[in-house]
């Protein structure tokens, strides 16, 4: 089921990106409610805790982290009409004090405050993406990765979703800095 995010990646490899400057480390896809539900409790998020979602997609991961853990919760994505959307369901759901999204690139962004990191992105954008993690995390910090690791680190827990309802299969990898 991984090659999935694979194959919408080269079939969306034409299409225009929002930021000329930007590199696409992925193609929108988003993960599953369920799943959403699980990464957040197996990265143990908790009440007050700061999280980010690396490419936010519509924003479920940053809805659900604050409205379900009060986390101070925040997204990154580069694409203009996933920005809006998501910025828009905060608005409409009150969300606002604990949630917000960046438009901009995951590359340029400061993560020294995070408790919890989410990523939904290609495994050679997680290499790209890993010495910036390096750099910016505090002791401690957790890091949730769906469907693809993070080459070089070595997870604390893996948990195998055989069915997520729909008949797919996930992965989850829970790394601790
Ligand atoms: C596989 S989707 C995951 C969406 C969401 N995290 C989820 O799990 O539902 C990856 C997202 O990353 C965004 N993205 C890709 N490269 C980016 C970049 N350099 N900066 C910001 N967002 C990016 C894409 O537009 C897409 O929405």
């Amino acid at each position: 089921m991984k090659n999935l995010l694979f194959l919408v990646f080269f079939a969306s490899g034409l299409v225009a990106q929002d930021k000329k400057d930007v590199e696409k480390l992925a193609p929108y896809y988003p993960t599953p409610e369920v799943i959403v539900e699980k990464m957040l409790e197996f990265g143990e998020l908790k009440k007050g805790e700061r999280m980010f979602d690396l490419g936010s997609g519509d924003g479920r991961i940053v809805l659900m982290a604050a409205e379900k853990y009060k986390a101070v919760s925040t997204g990154v994505e580069f694409d203009k009409d996933l920005w809006l959307q998501s910025t828009e369901r905060i608005k409409r759901l009150k969300l606002d004090k604990l949630a917000n999204i960046i438009h901009g690139d995951i590359m340029v962004q400061d993560y020294s405050s995070a408790n919890l990191i989410t990523v939904y992105l290609l495994p050679i954008s997680n290499d790209k993406v890993r010495p910036l993690l390096e750099k910016h995390l505090k002791k401690g910090t957790r890091i949730v990765a769906h469907d693809f690791e993070i080459a070089g680190w070595t997870p604390e827990k893996t948990k195998h979703i055989d069915d997520d309802g729909e008949g797919r299969s996930h992965t989850l990898y829970l790394y601790r800095r």
